[in-house]
């Protein structure tokens, strides 16, 4: 198993408000890609990184790198109007060794070691595996935003979160697909569910949040200190 993964950084953070890329501010002293970057970095499974950027972060992403230099072989690699777009980008700059990629977020610095490995273990089962936790809301889908269509089944429902890990030939073939049909996805698992292609779910714990509006700075922080 030759193991590469993708961060992805090459958003604008918009919802942050923050005015510079969100995962460039830092949560207790430390910037959060430099805490997401240093969580791929401990990943013993991991071989090799590839780190997605907008050309204008550079800079960023260089002070970190000096400040924190990483020790597995790594490429910068600039991304595309939407994430989908960076990923695919991203493969494009893979090495011929890999046999498994995963994808994750720049803005999930939480993210445990132990959940890490253990998803890229869990894609052995069907080729595809994400992290997701059972949702704690009720959720309602409404189609127009205003009144409610129906209630899915809470027993039925998981969000998400990334890492998402698959073997190289299931998601390079998702992706062609993807820009043949037109589709975008808003995770690199709805990709690959249109093939056909199974994904197992592992479950994560609550922590590993997307940091994405203000409030989840200091959501953050308190998970930090407190060590969950
Ligand atoms: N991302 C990316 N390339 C894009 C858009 C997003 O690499 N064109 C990355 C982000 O940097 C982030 C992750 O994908 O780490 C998840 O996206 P999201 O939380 O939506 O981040 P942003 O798109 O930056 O935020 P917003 O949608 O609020 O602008
Ligand atoms: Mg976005």
């Amino acid at each position: 198993k030759y193991v590469v993964a993708i961060v992805a950084a090459a958003g604008m953070g918009k919802r942050m408000k923050a005015g510079i890329n969100k995962q460039f501010l830092t949560l207790e002293g430390q910037e959060i890609l430099a805490r997401t970057l240093q969580k791929i970095e401990a990943s013993p499974s991991i071989d090799e990184i590839i780190i997605l950027i907008q050309k204008s972060d550079r800079h960023y992403l260089e002070l970190i790198l000096r400040k924190q230099p990483l020790s597995k072989p790594y490429q910068i690699v600039y991304g595309g109007k939407e994430r989908q777009d960076s990923i695919h980008n991203a493969l494009t700059a893979l090495p011929e060794e890999a046999t498994v990629v995963l994808t994750h977020d720049g803005a999930r610095p939480l993210v445990k070691v132990n959940k890490i490995e253990e998803v890229i273990n869990g894609v052995s089962m069907t080729g595809a595996a994400t992290l997701a936790t059972p949702v704690k809301d009720t959720i309602k889908v409404s189609h127009n935003g205003q009144t409610v269509d129906y209630t899915p089944n809470r027993k039925e429902l998981f969000a998400v979160q990334t890492p998402q890990v698959f073997y190289k030939e299931v998601l390079l073939k998702a992706y062609a697909q993807a820009y043949r049909e037109h589709y975008y996805g808003t995770d690199d698992c709805s990709l690959v569910e249109k093939t056909g292609v199974k994904v197992s779910m592992v479950i994560d714990d609550f922590s590993n949040i997307k940091i994405t509006t203000p409030e989840d700075l200091i959501l953050a922080e308190a998970l930090l200190r407190s060590d969950i």
